[in-house]
């Protein structure tokens, strides 16, 4: 069983001021197209503070063992758009592939899809990667990705096995 966390960042969503779309967008997109991964999805939404952001994650990997952790928003150019240096924070090991392929994906539909500064990586046995906010940038971008996380999270449940 796989447990995924999907973590909208957003400080007018933490603040209950916007309803939040792309997270349960996300959850979704998992449960219709891979219900073979997500087997088990919970939403959670913090502030684009970097301190929130990096505790969410290290909490969900290190106490609450997620296999799988998406998140959206915050990884653009704005003032207060911190998810990538947060999320690179707690990295044991980039995986920037991921995170290139979103871009090159996206690429084909918008070349704004390069503005974002997404990053993925492996902290402990657990792959994060970062989406954009833009409910628009997921339906691009979720899908084709789908094979990736499946494999690299059998990957790590590898790693699990014989750590374990
Ligand atoms: N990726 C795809 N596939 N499609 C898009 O429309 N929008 C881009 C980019 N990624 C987009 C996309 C834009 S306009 C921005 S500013 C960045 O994502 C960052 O968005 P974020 O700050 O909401 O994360």
């Amino acid at each position: 069983m796989k447990k995924i966390l999907v973590l909208t960042v957003s400080d007018s969503a933490s603040r209950g001021e916007r309803v939040d779309v792309s997270g349960p967008l996300i959850a979704e997109i998992l449960k219709q197209k891979a219900p073979e991964l997500s087997t088990s999805i919970e939403l959670r939404i913090v502030s684009d503070e970097i301190d929130e952001i990096k505790n969410a994650l290290i909490l969900a990997v290190d106490s609450e063992y997620f296999d799988l952790i998406l998140t959206t928003g915050g990884t653009g150019a704005s003032p207060r758009d911190f998810c990538p240096e947060a999320t690179a924070s707690v990295f044991d090991r980039e995986m920037p592939g991921i995170a290139e392929f979103l871009r090159y994906i996206g690429g084909k539909h918008t070349p704004f899809a390069y503005l974002s500064r997404a990053k993925s990586g492996i902290r402990k046995q657990t792959l994060i990667v970062n989406f954009p906010g833009n409910p628009k940038a997921i339906r691009e971008s979720l899908e084709p990705a789908l094979p990736l996380f499946a494999h690299c999270l059998s990957m790590l449940a590898s790693v699990k096995e014989h750590t374990s």
